[in-house]
């Protein structure tokens, strides 16, 4: 599938209340890129001539989907921390992220390869991922919300995910329709493979098989004109077609998550709280989830 690179004033589905109760559409720039499909595949990186400079980094305990740590490069101030820059002081979008210096000291080939489309970066981390299974990996399905705050007629922001340890069998799960698997792309990620995904637009999370942790370099971009040069250099596309899975896999890992999802919506409920899957963007962590 050929793909047409350029800019789109794109009106959103996202709607804002008004005062009136009347619902206002947004408009960001996005990328012509992802107005089909949603994410693309870029050229496989050489990711082996590289020293492992993620395995230096200091890494912080932080909940995302899954068993998980992260080292931070660039952050809201540059602190050695995770969080979403919207709950810093002054709260802001996810973008004008801050290098953090101890961890980019060690990692000059990570912060190059991030800086290299030439646009604007929120957080940028790499993350580490524990093992896990395909039933997990469904229920941990989330989406993102990077766009939280971002000001109305800027560009939209997606991420871009750097696989640096070799898991080909592992992949990134994207669902249009979380509850839908004939909605699921599943996309390998062996070393140097190189994705660029619309997290607040899919639900996602990674099946990784292990039995190593994966290391993945995630970085949140602003979508322009920049973006779109860097997508056409280096060709990306939707992959042509997903790894093939049994399909009781796919029917068990549904039925489980149903039954894990009933199961913490009356815990919630007989504590008194919402359960964060009832609405749209992942909530239920510690304010933020990668993948
Ligand atoms: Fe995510």
């Amino acid at each position: 599938m050929s793909v047409r690179l350029a800019l789109l004033d794109h009106v959103t589905t996202r709607l804002v209340s008004s005062e009136k109760g009347t619902v206002t559409p947004m408009t960001y720039i996005r990328s012509a890129a992802f107005a089909q499909t949603g994410y693309v595949v870029l050229d496989t990186y050489e990711q082996a001539r590289d020293p492992k400079e993620w395995l230096e980094l200091e890494y912080v305990d932080w909940k995302s989907s899954g068993d998980t740590r992260f080292a931070p490069l660039a952050s809201a101030f540059g602190e050695m921390e995770c969080n979403g820059f919207w709950n810093h002081t002054p709260p802001r979008t996810d973008k004008d992220g801050v290098w953090v210096q101890e961890n980019v000291e060690k990692a000059p080939i990570l912060k190059a390869r991030a800086e290299e489309p030439g646009t604007n970066i929120g957080r940028c981390r790499v993350i580490e991922l524990q093992p896990n299974d395909y039933a997990s990996a469904i229920y941990n399905l989330h989406q993102d919300d990077n766009n939280r705050l971002n000001p109305d007629g800027t560009g939209w922001i997606v991420r871009s995910f750097f696989n640096l340890s070799d898991d080909k069998d592992s992949v990134l799960i994207l669902r249009e329709d979380r509850f839908d698997p004939t909605t699921e792309v599943r996309i390998p990620l062996p070393a140097g493979s190189q994705l660029i995904v619309d997290t607040q637009r899919f639900w996602h999370a990674v099946w990784h098989v292990g039995p190593e942790p994966r290391y993945c370099l995630i970085t949140s971009y602003t979508s322009g004109p920049e973006l779109d040069a860097y997508i056409e250099k280096y060709h990306g596309k939707p992959q042509d077609a997903n790894p093939p899975l049994p399909q009781q896999v796919i029917d068990d890992a549904q039925t489980s998550m149903q039954r894990r999802l009933a199961e913490r919506a009356a815990t919630l409920a007989s504590q008194g709280k919402r359960a964060a899957g009832a609405v749209a963007f992942d909530d239920d962590s510690e304010s933020d989830s990668d993948d």
